[in-house]
């Protein structure tokens, strides 16, 4: 157990619930094996006092903050600065301190696209589909339209939800890229090669067995997939993509890396590898997941 001294800089996560969180177990771990002196905990904070919340936390010299469900949009309001991706997906995760306030990230997709470089995943220039059009589908197609993706594709099962996402990206890059469908037109889609990425609920245990789309055909046009869900380990819609011969990864990569690129801009530091790797063990224990 690491010494708390007089100098130990705070981190936390502000939240509700927060009680669950593997955060603390990521950065703490961090924190560690880096030998800085830091500690990470949670605080429980309602929604009405996000904005006290974060006053009081840069005024009791908090050294960097986490933002989870369901204040990563409200918190943007009590913000002095914000890093244009973040702004344009309109979600923060992430708080580091400034000249009079916090500066807002977005590293749960700083984190994504960590896991996509890892993977060798190259969006430029290349045709995707985003299945899901909500939160996390929204910061994915945002980063797909920043990197360059050829075309998106966002099939949803409410069309408008998808056409909205689609029109904003679109707006907001100056692009013309993304384009909205419902989910079972996949058949309409262009005879071509899709990196496909996962956003919804569906396969999220205990619903193993649910993928968004069954059928086999749609799979034969995926290049690879990548599964936002980490629970269970390897998902029906992974488990799809694998039968075709494709590799598939799920979203335990992303959850880690979100953490690393948070404890990297507070610290000013790189993490290196062997840690990282070391960290991703701990955290497989500890969530306990279905294989
Ligand atoms: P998050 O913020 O985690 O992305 P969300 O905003 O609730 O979560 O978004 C959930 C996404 O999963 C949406 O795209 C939703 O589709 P709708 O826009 O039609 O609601 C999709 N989704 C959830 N349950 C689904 C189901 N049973 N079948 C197909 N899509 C589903």
């Amino acid at each position: 157990m690491r010494e708390i001294k007089g100098t130990t800089k705070v981190c936390g996560l502000i939240g509700n619930p927060v009680a669950h969180s593997i955060s603390p177990l990521i950065h703490n771990h961090l924190a560690e094996f880096e030998n800085i002196d830091l500690a990470y905990v949670t605080f429980k904070v309602e929604s009405s006092k996000v904005a006290e919340a974060v006053k009081g936390a840069y005024e009791l010299n908090v050294f960097g903050l986490n933002v989870t469900v369901p204040h990563k949009n409200e918190v943007i309001n009590a913000l002095v600065d914000i890093d244009p991706l973040a702004r344009d997906i309109g979600a923060v995760n992430t708080l580091v301190r400034a000249k009079g306030g916090f500066k807002g990230y977005n590293t749960d997709i700083l984190g994504f696209q960590r896991q996509l470089i890892d993977a060798n995943i190259e969006l430029m220039g290349n045709d995707v589909i985003i299945i899901g059009a909500g939160g996390a589908a929204r910061a994915i197609v945002f980063l797909c339209g920043q990197e360059g993706a050829n075309s998106i594709y966002i099939l949803n099962r409410t069309l408008e939800n998808a056409q909205q996402l689609a029109k904003d990206v679109n707006k907001a890059l100056d692009i013309n890229v993304a384009i909205g469908m419902k989910i079972e037109d996949y058949n309409l889609l262009p005879n071509k090669q899709f990196i496909t990425i996962q956003t919804t609920s569906v396969g999220l245990h205990p619903n193993d067995d649910c993928a968004p789309i069954e059928n086999l055909d749609f799979y034969d046009k995926v290049s690879v997939g990548v599964d936002i869900i980490y629970n269970p380990t390897k998902t029906k819609f992974m488990k799809l993509v694998e039968s075709k011969e494709k590799i598939a990864y799920n979203g335990l990569k992303m959850l880690l890396y979100q953490g690393v690129c948070a404890f990297e801009l507070w610290n000013e530091t790189k993490v290196s590898e062997d840690i990282i790797m070391h960290v991703y063990e701990l955290m497989k224990k500890e969530l306990n997941l279905v294989e």
